[in-house]
């Protein structure tokens, strides 16, 4: 029978019509895993495969069912969001699959001795660039990852990427507006080369060495938007003994708030996976590692109601205005959560989007901190 990615959901993401869990390209991604391996006399074992960056479980639950994964020779894992990583959870558990998948750090480990790794390409060049340097350095010599993704989102330079790593890099037919990059034969340099990444930069008029992994907002640069808000963060601050670096990167916001204010510690979190390991270099490499406390966390899940003065925040933003709102307006609703009456949210934000009157609906009394061409920095007041 074949796999069923109708039975797939996409909680806790947000789920509604025309939101899929899974796609196209998930789909020829699984066909051209299947073809490769049964074009080889010695397939790979299911607990020689790897998937990275699945977004809700469709390429790991499906390659589980294919390749036949068991609890003793389970399928390993790694996506970035910690929601895909527990959508993969769920539905694993509904497809009675939990065992067969286990969900693991992006580490050396996630990829040793595998010899095909399924990966649903990232946008982020950076990103693919990290997952091609991990596989080549550390799983088997005769490896092949096979990247699938949907045309508009694919460039010639992802070629490129895994050419610098892979000695050969074969292109699939287009099908239902979805391609596969298959790249195998490692090559001996990129197999002993030093990892490129994380990635360290030292900003002198910010006072702050940033160190990223690939594909963190703004990688080891600082983004014009956050070095706005650096510049105003001092002003009429809250006092406040401890502040939260809400969706925080690569850490630039929380380590120069723990920097700045000696004694101030600070909660960062993200929902990315390189993110937090980032903010973890980042305030490390800045010495103040023992005052900010990162996590990987869904918005500001694990911080109780009317708990913090001050949070700050740089909200995601994407093409398209009505998705980067409802991304924002779930965070204000958190930050809304967790600030105590009194509390304040410092956000940053592109001008354009008018985010004024939701911050004043959802937190409470807005003002204006400052504005340039571009940006707006607001403190929105939770009220008792
Ligand atoms: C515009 S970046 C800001 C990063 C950092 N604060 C800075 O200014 O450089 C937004 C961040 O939000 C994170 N993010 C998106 N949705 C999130 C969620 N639901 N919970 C936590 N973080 C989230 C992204 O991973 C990204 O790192």
């Amino acid at each position: 029978m074949p796999f069923d990615f109708g039975a797939l959901g996409r909680h806790p993401d947000i789920e509604g019509p025309g939101l899929e869990a899974s796609d196209a390209a998930d789909r020829l991604l699984l066909d051209e895993a299947n073809e490769r391996a049964a074009a080889s006399p010695l397939g790979p074992a299911p607990d020689e495969i790897v998937v990275v960056d699945d977004a809700y479980g469709a390429i790991a639950l499906g390659a589980a069912e294919r390749f036949g994964a068991s609890a003793a020779r389970p399928i390993r894992v790694h996506q970035d969001l910690v929601t895909g990583e527990r959508a993969l959870a769920e539905n694993a558990g509904r497809l009675a699959l939990a065992d067969e998948v286990v969900s693991m750090p992006f580490a050396p480990e996630l990829v040793a001795g595998a010899r095909l790794v399924l990966v649903r390409l990232p946008r982020s060049l950076d990103r693919l660039d990290e997952v091609a340097g991990l596989v080549a350095r550390h799983a088997a010599s005769d490896v092949a990852i096979v990247a699938g993704g949907r045309l508009k989102h694919m460039s010639l330079a992802m070629n490129e990427v895994l050419g610098r790593h892979f000695g050969r890099v074969d292109v699939s037919l287009a099908r239902q507006k979805s391609r596969v990059l298959t790249a195998s034969e490692p090559t001996p340099a990129a197999r002993t080369a030093a990892p490129a990444w994380p990635r360290r930069e030292r900003h002198e008029a910010e006072d702050l060495e940033v160190v990223a992994h690939g594909g963190v907002f703004a990688g080891s640069g600082i983004d014009i938007g956050t070095r706005f808000l650096l510049q105003h963060l001092g002003e009429a601050m809250p006092d406040a003994s401890t502040a939260v670096d809400l969706a925080c990167g690569s850490g630039v916001v929380a380590t120069r708030l723990a920097r700045t204010r000696p004694g101030m510690r600070v909660v960062a979190t993200d929902r990315s996976a390189a993110a937090a390991a980032s903010a973890r270099l980042t305030a490390e490499a800045n010495g103040v590692a023992e005052r900010v406390h990162v996590t990987r966390a869904d918005g500001l899940e694990g911080l109780a109601d009317a708990s913090e003065r001050f949070i700050v925040l740089n909200p995601p933003f994407h093409s398209d205005a009505a998705i980067s709102t409802g991304i924002a307006a779930h965070l204000f609703a958190d930050a809304a959560r967790v600030l105590a009456p009194g509390g304040e949210l410092w956000c940053v934000w592109n001008s354009h989007l008018r985010y004024r009157p939701l911050l004043e609906r959802t937190v409470g009394p807005t003002r204006q901190i400052a504005r340039n061409p571009k940006f707006t920095i607001t403190a929105s007041v939770r009220e008792a």
